[in-house]
């Protein structure tokens, strides 16, 4: 198992959004998550990415105790363990595809060479290598998000989370990033959490959760 999260609890102010939720996720699963707006499916992602703290409950990723680790060693988890993609790519504007892909793995230490020469085989993996030198703007919206996969994987992470990642993409370029998903589980091991309305994703998917009122089911 690569992922348990045990009765999570999140209020925002008196609202409470999750209410107990349970979730265990084995390794090289892809998982998708779907449910009306506002059921709370980004703020659990955000929880279990390590980007927001749960009220209570406990989170295991790679047999670490998230909910008792320190911001310090929180920081560095997350930049070694989990890969985000966002349903808008939140690239940075001012840097190119190679550079926005490196920022992860400069960020944990690695050398330029390292890190350029293993974006470079990511973006060749994802079939965006020729736009390596071109920035954000210059891409189209699926070429965009290959990139922003390319940055999630730079520093194998245990998981990649993924909050609407094909929302605003067109169905050809969703399928694709679909399709995309899955080679990397066969050919990497690689497991997702995919928050999604995009139902032939969640059709295709290892399984399928459904939140309700800050709850699965
Ligand atoms: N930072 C926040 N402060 C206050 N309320 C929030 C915050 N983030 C989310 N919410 C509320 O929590 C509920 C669930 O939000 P969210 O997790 O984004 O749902 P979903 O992703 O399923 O649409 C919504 O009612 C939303 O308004
Ligand atoms: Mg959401």
């Amino acid at each position: 198992m690569i992922l348990k999260a045990s009765n999570i609890y999140k209020s925002y102010g008196e609202l409470p959004i999750l209410k107990g939720v349970n979730l265990e996720v084995d390794k090289g699963e892809i998982v998708s998550i779907v449910g009306a707006s506002g059921a709370g499916k980004s703020t659990l992602l955000h929880i279990i990415g390590t980007l927001d703290k749960a009220d209570k409950g406990e989170l295991y990723i790679n047999d670490a105790a998230i909910h008792s680790l320190s911001a310090n060693a929180l920081s560095a988890f997350r930049n070694e363990h989990i890969g985000f993609v966002f349903q808008f790519h939140h690239l940075l504007p001012e840097f190119t595809a190679l550079e926005n892909v490196c920022i992860p793995a400069y960020i944990k230490g690695e050398t330029h060479a390292q890190s350029e020469k293993k974006a470079m085989e990511l973006l060749e993996l994802l079939g965006v290598a020729e736009r390596a030198k071109h920035k954000p703007s210059q891409m189209s919206g699926g070429e965009q998000q290959r990139v922003s996969v390319a940055r999630a994987l730079i520093n194998n992470p245990s998981i990649i989370l993924a909050d609407e990642p094909s929302g605003n993409l067109d169905s050809e370029n969703a399928s694709s990033l679909h399709n995309l998903f899955f080679h990397l589980r066969d050919t990497m091991h690689q497991t997702f959490i995919i928050v999604t309305h995009n139902e032939e994703l969640a059709g295709i998917s290892d399984r399928t959760i459904h939140m309700r009122d800050g709850l699965i089911y």
